[in-house]
């Protein structure tokens, strides 16, 4: 095959152009960052289950007609997806108070939100992503009011889908970032769920016993992060078939 063009190098991922104008073929590394590649470290096995656990929860969203940019996973480490114009906004969901605002506010990790509460961060990694007010949003057009609408109504669908989904797995979702890009349908722009939905994105405690299950376990050194998505990756039924990590052998009924 002819060596694909690069267009993008991130921390997570290696974005090529897809065969079709308008596509990209999305590569999912094994790198793994946190604050802001402050710390890093190559995970044996991580872009294969991220790849395989975007791709599952992407197209859940699709099934109740939240629109993504997902078209198709392509092998272990690549997906098919549409090119969009990224919203450069970090679009976080919260359902129970942990990291930057469990430290801004002084609560503790885990205390129950009264209700989701969606913020956004201004995406810079050389600011770091600061948190943003919506004013700015608006008065520098990063996003227009109606799109600002737009994204909370989306972030709140997508959060009600992966609630829902976890929590049948004994899986609490404390909190998420999302993407959100624009694409055209002729003269028309739509707002849809881009990047990623995978542990690195997302806070992901054990209903049980509080274990983690996502990123923290790498930012706090809390153990194998392999093992952590394997963990969720085999909860939901989606282990790809020939990955080398397994916490344990699985009975087969
Ligand atoms: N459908 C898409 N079209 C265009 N760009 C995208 C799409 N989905 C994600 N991106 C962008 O591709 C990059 C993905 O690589 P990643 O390693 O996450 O980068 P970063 O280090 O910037 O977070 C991000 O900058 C993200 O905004
Ligand atoms: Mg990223």
């Amino acid at each position: 095959m002819a060596r694909r063009k690069k267009v993008y190098e991130g921390k997570a991922k290696i974005l090529f152009e897809g065969p079709e104008p308008g596509t990209l073929v999305q590569y999912f590394k094994d790198d793994a960052t946190a604050g802001n590649g402050a710390k890093k470290d190559v995970i044996d096995g991580k872009g294969v289950l991220n790849n395989r656990l975007s791709e599952f929860f992407m197209t859940g969203l699709q099934s109740i007609g939240v629109p993504t940019h997902f078209i198709k996973r392509l092998n272990m480490r690549e997906q098919l997806i549409r090119q969009v114009e990224i919203v450069p906004l970090e679009v976080i969901v919260r359902n129970y108070a942990a990291g930057s605002m469990a430290k801004r506010l002084g609560m503790e990790e885990g205390t129950l939100l009264p209700r989701p509460i969606v913020e956004f961060s201004y995406k810079d990694d050389k600011l770091g992503d600061p948190l943003v007010p919506e004013e700015y949003i608006i008065a520098f057009g990063w996003a227009s009011q109606q799109d600002l609408d737009d994204i909370i109504a989306l972030a709140l669908r997508v959060n009600d889908f992966m609630s829902g989904v976890m929590h049948g797995v004994g899986i609490k979702l404390v909190d998420f970032k999302i993407e959100i890009g624009r694409v055209w349908d002729g003269e028309f722009p739509r707002l849809v769920v881009a990047d990623e939905i995978s542990p690195d994105s997302c806070r992901l405690w054990d209903i049980e016993t509080g274990a983690k299950l996502d990123k923290d376990v790498f930012r706090r050194d809390l153990g194998s992060l392999t093992d952590a998505y394997t963990e969720v990756a085999r909860r939901l039924g989606v282990l790809p078939s020939n990955v080398t990590h397994r916490p344990k052998p699985t009975l087969i009924n």
